[in-house]
């Protein structure tokens, strides 16, 4: 096929279609695993808003309480103490670490064992949070968490991509996604309401963390292993069994036979090399380098500045503490509907225009938001009622474009694009470049606010830019296309990344 971009143009074409309809049973299994979302999400949101409540600030923290209280401090340094950035961010650190396990065990004993590990992990985390006398309780708690985060993200994306019928896999793998913005939300509001309940109020909410973990426990008892994961664990006859069931029909021979080619030429890869080294080959780059871009743009853009931080960076931007936490409540709220446009959209624009449009909103979007603190809000001041009341609703139109797109598409791209033999291990270098990511930017954010004040805005702005080109260039679009046959029907079409594929009439692989 011929270069340029044409693969983006016609998403999908020439691939199969199989039989079989969208049964009710598919979508239990997704809402089920998608609720690993909601434990990842409760966490996002809950931090921010703990680490700004006095009563966990004065046993935790003695010395960020005085400082926030000290009159005329300076907006931008207030919150700045390693300690307490390493209270939200140690988690982060545990799940980059966990997800390399969690992959190994997601190819061993299934997606839905590792989905289930993730939620006794999470379990013990909330207790020990919850029930922390010291910091060092509190950290091994959130180290658990993380743990918890690495197996669930790991496994819950990869299992929704594996059951979903190809025509609405973006869909259904945005259930995950959609969980996690329920869960901050969720948070947000637990947030709220705990910050008024003394001196107990912080334990309250972190040991919330339990009931998305309970409820995805038990949900998971419910559900079917993937029949892609059951035919690469030897059981065929359960995964041809399970397809029938998910896909509500017998006529399943077509996809079953692709599974079980794909598992054979995976366990035949696996023979004779190891899927970690497999990696390295020039043709798993294209998949992988996407999925550690597009994970290392989505933290990029900032969001996570504003999911931790909203209640921080809201009293930051002068707002009294009350107001904060009901602003972290809207943007919360906006960030859920607008993951609706997402799955509405995704199958059906595709995932090419979702992340380009977003790009130029939340350019927009960023920009104003410093220009306004630049021009209107001092180190020391806080912004009139009309131009708070403006910040807000940007961060709202920020906040909705990235929900409808590098948000569910930064775990539904990576979750797609492998193939089976490579799958589990090159999903695990999305998963501990996410955790990575946001561990920097929790680790760091507050004190590069201290830094560069209201410029920070200008700086995930800049990244904007770079991850634009990025999609325009680099990006094939993905949707439609069966995930056993991305191989063929989209790498080897694209007009940068065939090169790193041999073919009849190329004696040689070009450099990729
Ligand atoms: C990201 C999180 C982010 C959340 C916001 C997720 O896709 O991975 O880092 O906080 O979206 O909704």
């Amino acid at each position: 096929m011929a270069g340029g971009f044409a693969v983006s143009s016609k998403p999908g074409a020439g691939h199969r279609q199989f039989k079989g309809k969208i049964t009710f049973y598919v979508w239990i299994c997704g809402v089920v695993a998608a609720t690993s979302g909601l434990m990842f999400g409760y966490d996002i949101g809950i931090s921010g808003g703990v680490t700004a409540m006095d009563d966990f600030l004065v046993r935790f923290f003695p010395a960020v309480y005085a400082r926030k209280h000290r009159a005329k401090e300076n907006n931008y340094c207030k919150f700045d103490d390693q300690r307490l950035q390493l209270f939200t961010s140690s988690l982060y650190l545990a799940a980059l670490a966990a997800s390399f396990v969690a992959s190994r065990v997601c190819t061993r004993f299934g997606r839905k064992r590792t989905m289930q590990a993730a939620s006794v992990f999470f379990l013990a985390g909330s207790g020990l949070c919850a029930g922390a006398t010291g910091l060092a309780m509190l950290i091994v708690g959130r180290v658990c968490l993380g743990v918890g985060v690495g197996f669930g993200n790991q496994a819950a994306p990869l299992f929704l991509s594996e059951i979903a019928p190809a025509h609405i896999r973006g869909a259904l793998n945005i259930l995950f996604q959609l969980n996690v913005t329920v869960g901050i939300l969720v948070a947000s509001v637990v947030n709220y309401f705990a910050s008024a309940v003394h001196p107990l109020g912080w334990r309250y909410a972190l040991g919330g963390a339990a009931a998305p973990a309970a409820v995805l426990f038990l949900g998971s008892l419910a559900i079917t292993e993937t029949p892609t994961s059951l035919v690469e664990r030897g059981q065929p006859q359960a995964g041809r069994a399970t397809l029938e069931r998910i896909r509500g029909t017998r006529d399943v021979g077509d996809e079953f036979e692709e599974i079980r080619d794909a598992c054979a030429r995976a366990a035949a890869l696996r023979e004779e090399e190891k899927p970690y080294r497999r990696l390295a080959r020039p043709e798993s780059r294209p998949p992988l380098v996407i999925a550690i871009a597009m994970q290392v743009f989505q933290q990029f853009t900032g969001i996570n500045a504003i999911m931790f931080y909203a209640p921080v960076l809201f009293q930051t931007m002068g707002f009294e503490s009350d107001a904060s936490l009901l602003s972290a409540v809207v943007t919360g709220g906006v960030n859920v509907l607008a993951t609706g446009v997402s799955i509405a959209l995704v199958d059906r624009v595709g995932r090419r225009k979702l992340l380009l449009e977003a790009c130029a909103q939340m350019l927009v979007a960023q920009a104003a938001v410093g220009g306004i603190m630049v021009t209107h809000v001092g180190a020391e001041g806080s912004p009139t009622r009309g131009w708070a009341v403006c910040i807000v609703v940007l961060i709202c139109v920020y906040v909705s474009s990235f929900a409808w797109s590098w948000g569910p598409l930064g775990w539904l791209i990576p979750s797609e694009t492998f193939p089976l033999e490579t799958r589990a291990a090159g999903f695990s270098f999305a998963v501990s470049s996410n955790m990575l990511f946001t561990f920097l930017i929790a680790q760091a954010f507050l004190s590069m606010m201290c830094t560069l004040r209201a410029y920070i805005f200008f700086f995930f702005a800049a990244w904007i830019v770079v991850m634009g080109v990025f999609v325009l260039a680099l990006l094939p679009e993905t949707k439609g296309v069966p995930v056993d046959e991305m191989v063929d029907a989209v790498w080897r079409r694209h007009w940068f990344w065939k090169r790193c594929f041999a073919d009849a009439d190329q004696a040689k692989i070009n450099n990729c």
